[in-house]
């Protein structure tokens, strides 16, 4: 059976009930042609916070506000009709606690039309993971390295190697029991992933964290190749896109520049002319 030929929206128990069988392919996305097209093809697509670094040129994802995740949450939702959509929770806008939590949750979820959010944290968060989810509001949790704690983390690194293994395993377990419909696990060790995806019950969508998950997500635009100078170990190209721009736009600005282009099939005539009978 192929993605195109289901209709029926996915939500969050139909992505929980994945657990354990068919591998959930999820990606980020962040404007409505490119959701149009992850659609088609994956189960999940999610409005990363990611978006700051990747579309708005932040040095990480720290300084993404509320209204970008709601402005590209409705780009993305206009474009999905069957995969599920989660938008990302900006760093400080669910940490002082479940109330705050709820209020910025709902508001992505009204404003937005998306069926879930995602927050990072583990142990921490399952008190607010568990007032979400009894409230209407399904969470996709994320641990092991949660990109919008860098600052503590000292940079992007592997997570999970040696003593730091039993906190993430404590972290999924927490965040699984607290009612998480699914669980991101961002670079970590494949042994680690492995022992985490058998010990809960939530399905495990990795990021940097091997086969040993129960779905896979990468941000769309290293899919796509679009950055010449950035790939991360985990990331597989499928396209090089960024290559391809380069090569077009530079196409484009020569022929602007020896007025080549626009040629006579680009160009408006005075009148349209009639064939001649
Ligand atoms: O913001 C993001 O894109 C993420 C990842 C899990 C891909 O959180």
């Amino acid at each position: 059976m192929s993605a195109t030929s289901i209709s029926k929206a996915l939500t969050p128990p139909d992505i929980q009930a994945r657990k354990g069988s068919t591998p959930i392919a999820c990606l980020t996305a962040y404007t409505t042609p490119i959701a149009r097209i992850v659609d088609r093809h994956c189960d999940l697509i999610l409005v990363g916070d990611s978006v700051g670094m990747v579309l708005h040129g932040l040095p990480s994802t720290v300084g993404v506000s509320l209204d970008m995740m709601i402005m590209h949450g409705q780009a993305v939702r206009r474009g999905a009709e069957r995969a599920l959509v989660v938008v990302d929770m900006p760093f400080g806008s669910y940490e002082e606690g479940p109330d705050q939590a709820f209020r910025n949750a709902a508001r992505v979820m009204a404003e937005t039309g998306c069926s879930a959010v995602k927050l990072e944290g583990g142990e921490t968060m399952a008190d607010t993971i568990h007032f979400l989810t009894r409230r209407g509001i399904p969470v996709m949790a994320h641990v092991g390295l949660t990109p919008q704690a860098v600052n503590t983390f000292g940079g992007y690194k592997v997570q999970g190697r040696g003593e730091g293994a039993d906190q993430i395993l404590n972290d999924a377990k927490a965040v699984s029991n607290a009612g998480a419909f699914c669980v991101v696990l961002e670079k970590v060790t494949e042994p680690l992933a492995r022992s985490i995806t058998d010990a809960v019950a939530t399905p495990t969508i990795g990021i940097g964290a091997s086969v040993a998950c129960d779905g896979q997500i990468l941000v769309i635009d290293d899919v796509l190749g679009i950055f010449t100078d950035f790939r991360p170990k985990f990331v597989k190209r499928y396209a090089e896109l960024g290559r391809e721009a380069e090569t077009a736009i530079s196409a484009y600005a020569k022929e602007v520049r020896e007025r080549g282009f626009p040629g006579p099939e680009h160009v408006f005539a005075d009148a349209v002319k009639q064939p001649r009978t």
